[in-house]
């Protein structure tokens, strides 16, 4: 029921996170009036504030974050519908009692969703008390959990929180967070796929020659090097990020836009990724670490930990034998730019031969997902006043300013679904744990004997130069346009 009021708990109050995602995007979420009447946000952490002194921490926060939208006025009503109750999510006492206090709070039936905003390693233990202390419980209205990622570290340890999870929420009340999903330019892809009939007939292996998708970042590691270095980029990017692009990317129509089977299909593509084995490690993977990594906070000496990667991977099916889809990500790149880039077959028969005139490049379609959130399609036109020659020409879409503070934070979207109920931008057990066995043999052969070179690439390029080497031997080439 949409108009239940609901309470949201936030565990890791005084975590980053939570001031600069969670609460502004909950205030713009408030002052956009979307949050159903009532709706109370509760911060639990180990550290000892009042209410009021909660409340104007993070007033001063989201002030910053969000200079285009705050308003003293609205800060002062969203406040009035946040609490903050210390508490230890390692201590069953604590659930207990702040399980009294919210139904105290609450006063009647209300929905909830328990937002777990903490350091990884305490999920498992929280949910586990959670269930005991009755948190769990869905008879005075909905309960619902949001995780945030890493999910596991690998696929062993993802099977074993599922599992221990699953003892006290049913999957359906479980939201694990990508927060690419909840990117509007991530959502477009399902609109320029599904609600087109022009780019449908032409995604696939007879049109398609391969597909890149890019995520470059131009920041350094900085003070996050210890938990980086333990991480590294396939785990940080690929296994969620990155491999959630290509299922959206590559996946087949569901029959409707429904959680459930919007994730069977998204399923479907990790269960046809071919599997890597012996020199496949070598010739379809490429890793490298900037130059500057090893002089960063808390990385240890000689370390091997890549900060860029670029896989070849194939999605054995019907619609895809055959094509590559190569997924690049790296810190220390020369922009910010999420994209992905569909690249078609050349004409089948050239009328315009190369010599005299150039030979004519094949169509490309850019989806920018972010910071330029729009699309371009390359496509070839005459150059007036020759006889025959051609140019690259193309069709620039950009989305029209959304508002104040331009296209809305992921995670308004996604905590209003999860307050709605409405899962299917959040990511599937089987889904987690089918991106961690496409992941882990990777991780496993960079960690063997066998690794390939781990290249050092100097920040503010594209990666390794190896990498546009690797292409040109595979006669491609990377979009590298920021
Ligand atoms: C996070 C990673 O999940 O995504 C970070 O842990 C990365 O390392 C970030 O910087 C990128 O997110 P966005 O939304 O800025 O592209």
């Amino acid at each position: 029921d949409n108009d239940m009021p609901s309470t949201i708990v936030i565990f890791g109050a005084s975590g980053d996170l939570t001031s600069r995602k969670l609460i502004p995007a909950l205030f713009r979420l408030f002052q956009k009036k979307r949050l159903p009447e009532g709706t109370r946000i509760v911060g639990v952490s180990r550290s000892d504030f009042s209410d009021e002194q909660w409340r104007n921490q993070l007033g001063e926060t989201t002030e910053k974050f969000l200079p285009a939208s705050f308003t003293a006025e609205d800060w002062k009503q969203f406040c009035q519908h946040v609490y903050y109750r210390p508490g230890d999510i390692t201590k069953a006492d604590d659930f207990v009692a702040l399980g009294k206090h919210l139904d105290e709070l609450e006063g009647a039936a209300c929905d909830r969703v328990y937002y777990l905003s903490t350091s990884p390693r305490l999920y498992e233990s929280a949910i586990t008390l959670m269930g005991q202390a009755g948190l769990a419980d869905e008879s005075a209205g909905s309960r619902r959990v949001i995780i945030e990622k890493p999910f596991g570290t690998d696929l062993a340890s993802a099977e074993a929180l599922n599992q221990s999870i699953h003892k006290s929420f049913h999957e359906n009340q479980i939201y694990r967070i990508d927060h690419y999903l909840g990117k509007e330019t991530v959502q477009n892809l399902f609109a320029l796929r599904f609600a087109n009939t022009i780019f449908e007939p032409l995604w696939n292996r007879n049109y398609i020659d391969h597909v890149q998708i890019t995520v470059a970042e131009e920041v350094v590691i900085g003070r996050r090097g210890g938990y980086y270095d333990t991480s590294g980029i396939l785990r940080d990017m690929f296994q969620n990020h990155l491999l959630q692009l290509m299922m959206i990317t590559a996946m087949e129509a569901p029959a409707r836009y429904d959680a459930n089977l919007v994730r069977d299909e998204k399923v479907k593509v990790l269960h046809s990724v071919r599997p890597m084995s012996g020199s496949d490690f070598a010739c379809n993977t490429l890793r490298g670490q900037y130059q500057g990594y090893l002089q960063e906070d808390g990385v240890p000496a000689g370390s091997q930990t890549a900060t860029f990667a670029a896989l070849k991977l194939y999605i054995d099916n019907w619609r895809w034998k055959g094509v590559p889809f190569y997924l690049r990500s790296g810190k220390a790149m020369s922009c910010r730019t999420t994209q992905i880039v569909i690249q078609f077959r050349s004409p089948p028969h050239l009328l315009f031969p190369s010599g005299k005139m150039r030979t004519p490049e094949a169509n490309q379609l850019v989806i920018q997902v972010q910071p330029a959130e729009g699309l371009q399609m390359y496509f070839q036109s005459k150059v007036p006043d020759t006889e025959m020659k051609t140019r690259t020409s193309h069709f620039d879409f950009r989305f029209q300013d959304a508002g104040p503070d331009g296209m809305p934070d992921a995670y308004q979207r996604l905590l209003m679904d999860a307050v709605n109920g409405d899962a299917s931008l959040f990511a599937r057990s089987d889904e987690v744990e089918l991106a961690w066995s496409i992941i882990d043999p990777i991780i496993n052969a960079w960690g063997s004997a066998a690794a390939p070179d781990l290249h050092v690439y100097e920040p503010g390029l594209w990666g390794p130069t190896e990498s546009s080497e690797w292409m040109q031997g595979q006669k491609r080439s990377w979009f590298d346009v920021c």
